[in-house]
């Protein structure tokens, strides 16, 4: 079994005792609160965890759980750190990441409601293998490796939702490696302009409106280039009345151009 390293993410909603990193006081376990009938309401809806479970399963897993808020733009965790829980989203956005030594960042993913991150270096007890940020405010479960792989053990019903969970992560991460290698940017802009349409997007009379703000960096960020290529491009596509951009909120409004663009193949 792995060693258990001290939990170190960052400042729960009480201030706490022990020390993070930053210097922020914190001690996850004591002073998180408990989660309430109605988180548990939420999470039995979303979560791959929770949907598994019986009432009382579901009750007695969040007895050991607490519940953190993080304010926006919080760094959760970093890359190379040790970890010992797993976290759940139960209000807001986080993105996963890789930064580099000189700042640059990668955007693997942007996890949201019912969503689980922190799970591999839980099961594997090697260091954290991203980083995570909040995009807004956000409320977390938090389960610790000592009680979660116990009750693993005694529903493996919850392992094969996880294990499913963590393919599909796999697909999609293939995906965006696949893009990296094969497409070229306007592909790759529009690939991913189109998965944010379907996850968060709304229709308006204006077209679809994506429900996540993102600045023309993270988009870079989540397609692999410069803010400035992302930036051309987004200003043709609005010439072209593809799209609309206006202070990171994105309205797509002609998607048969971008599902065109996206079978681009020619890099
Ligand atoms: P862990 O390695 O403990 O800490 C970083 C977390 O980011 C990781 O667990 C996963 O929960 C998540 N993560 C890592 N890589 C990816 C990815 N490619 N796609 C989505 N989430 C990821």
């Amino acid at each position: 079994m792995a060693k258990e390293p001290r939990a170190n993410a960052q400042p729960p909603v009480r201030p706490s005792r022990s020390r993070a990193r930053d210097g922020v006081a914190l001690d996850l376990q004591t002073q998180g609160n408990p989660p309430t009938a109605m988180d548990i309401a939420g999470l039995r809806k979303r979560s791959v965890i929770f949907e598994a479970l019986s009432d009382e399963e579901a009750s007695a897993l969040m007895q050991m759980a607490r519940k953190i808020v993080h304010p926006a733009k919080h760094t959760v965790f970093r890359e190379g750190e040790p970890g010992d829980h797993l976290l759940v989203v139960l209000e807001g956005r986080v993105k996963v990441s890789l930064v580099s030594p000189d700042g640059k960042e990668a955007i693997l993913s942007i996890l949201e409601e019912g969503d689980l991150f922190g799970e591999m270096a839980l099961l594997d007890g090697e260091p954290r293998s991203a980083t995570v940020t909040t995009m807004e405010k956000c409320t977390f479960l938090v389960l610790w490796r000592r009680d979660f792989l116990p009750f693993l053990e005694r529903n493996p019903q919850v392992a094969l939702k996880l294990l499913a969970a963590l393919s599909k992560r796999l697909r999609a991460t293939n995906d965006m490696v696949g893009g990296l290698s094969f497409l070229n940017l306007p592909a790759r802009l529009a690939r991913i302009l189109i998965n944010l349409g379907q996850q968060y997007g709304k229709l308006t009379g204006e077209g679809i409106a994506i429900g996540i703000k993102l600045s023309q960096e993270e988009l870079g960020n989540l397609v692999g280039v410069s803010r400035e290529s992302v930036n051309r491009q987004i200003r043709q596509w609005v010439e072209m009345e593809v799209l609309d951009y206006t202070h990171g909120t994105i309205v797509l409004k002609n998607s048969d151009v971008l599902f065109r663009e996206s079978l681009n193949m020619e890099r």
